[in-house]
C-alpha cells in the first residue's frame, strides 16, 4: 500500500452527539463512498478524566478547560446516567483523510458552522456559556459533536492515546511497533515490572506497543529524564477497566 493510503486521523463521536442519535448520520457522511477513506479502528470508551486531559493537554490553564472535561467525559450530557457517559473513538484512513475529515467537521464553534458552512457536521451543535461562581460569563463551551485532528503531528499523538496497535489491523498501522520484553504494572502512579497489591497491570511480554511508548515506559522504568509522561502512555491500558463517574 502507498503512504497516500495510510495517512490517519482520529475522530471522536462526542457523548452531544450521542445522546441527539446523530452518531448514524456521521458515520454515514465518514462512509468510503463519500470520502474515499477507511475505518482503520473504532472503540466505544467511557472517557476518564486522565484521558480527557491528556487528549485535550493543549488546552489546558484556558478558561474552558475544565468545562471541556466534563464535555468529553460526558458528565454533562449524562449527568444522571453515568453508564451512558461514553466516546466512539474512531481511527479513519485514506488520501488527505486529514484535510477531508476537518473540512468535513468544519469550523470548531457551531454558531460560525453555521454561518460559514451550513451543512458541515459541527452546524448541527450548540454553544453554551461558561460561568464563573459569581455568575459571571468567562468564555463559551462548543458541544461540536465530533473531533477530527488538526493536522499530523495531533492525528499521531491522539491515535496512540487512544489506541493500542492491537485495535487496528496490522496491515493498517501507520506508526512503528515494538515487541514489548517484560510485564509493566501501574501502582500509585510508578511503574513497576511485578504485581504488587493494588497495581493496575498495562502490558506483558509479546504485546505489541508503539515503539514511542516503549521509549518512554522504558525511560520512566529506569528512571532517566523523560519529557513524557507516563499518563500518556497508560491512558489508553486503563480505557474502560473501572467505571468513570
Ligand atoms: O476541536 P478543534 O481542534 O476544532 O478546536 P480546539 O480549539 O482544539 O478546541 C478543542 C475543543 O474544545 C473544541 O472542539 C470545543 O469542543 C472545545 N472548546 C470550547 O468548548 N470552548 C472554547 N472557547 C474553545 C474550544
Ligand atoms: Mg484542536
Amino acid at each position: 500500500m502507498d503512504q497516500k493510503q495510510l495517512e490517519q486521523t482520529l475522530v471522536l463521536i462526542k457523548p452531544d452527539a450521542l445522546k441527539n442519535s446523530v452518531t448514524g448520520f456521521i458515520l454515514s457522511q465518514l462512509s468510503e463512498y463519500h470520502t474515499g477513506s477507511r475505518f482503520a479502528a473504532t472503540k466505544i470508551i467511557n472517557v476518564s478524566r486522565l484521558m480527557a486531559k491528556e487528549h485535550y493537554i493543549e488546552h489546558e490553564g484556558k478558561p474552558f478547560y475544565d468545562a471541556l472535561q466534563d464535555y468529553i467525559t460526558g458528565a454533562l450530557h449524562y449527568p444522571d446516567d453515568a453508564w451512558k457517559r461514553r466516546v466512539i473513538a474512531i481511527v479513519y484512513q485514506g488520501p488527505d483523510v486529514l484535510t477531508k475529515i476537518r473540512h468535513m467537521a468544519g469550523p470548531t464553534n457551531p454558531h460560525d458552522a453555521r454561518d460559514q458552512r451550513p451543512g458541515c457536521l459541527r452546524a448541527l451543535g450548540t454553544v453554551v456559556p461558561i460561568l464563573d461562581d459569581a455568575g459571571n460569563k468567562i468564555d463559551i463551551r462548543m458541544d461540536n459533536l465530533v473531533h477530527a485532528s488538526a493536522n499530523h503531528e495531533d492525528a499521531e499523538r491522539e491515535i496512540k492515546l487512544w489506541f493500542i496497535p492491537h485495535d487496528i489491523p496490522p496491515l493498517m498501522r501507520a506508526y512503528p511497533t515494538e515487541v514489548c520484553q517484560t510485564h509493566y504494572y501501574l501502582k500509585d502512579g510508578k511503574l513497576c515490572n511485578t504485581y504488587e497489591p493494588e497495581s493496575v497491570f498495562l502490558l506483558a511480554p509479546g504485546d505489541v506497543v508503539w515503539k514511542s511508548d516503549l521509549d518512554i515506559l522504558e525511560a520512566h522504568a529506569k528512571g532517566t529524564p523523560c519529557s513524557d509522561s507516563l499518563n500518556k502512555v497508560a491512558a489508553k491500558y486503563l480505557i474502560n477497566r473501572n467505571p468513570q463517574g
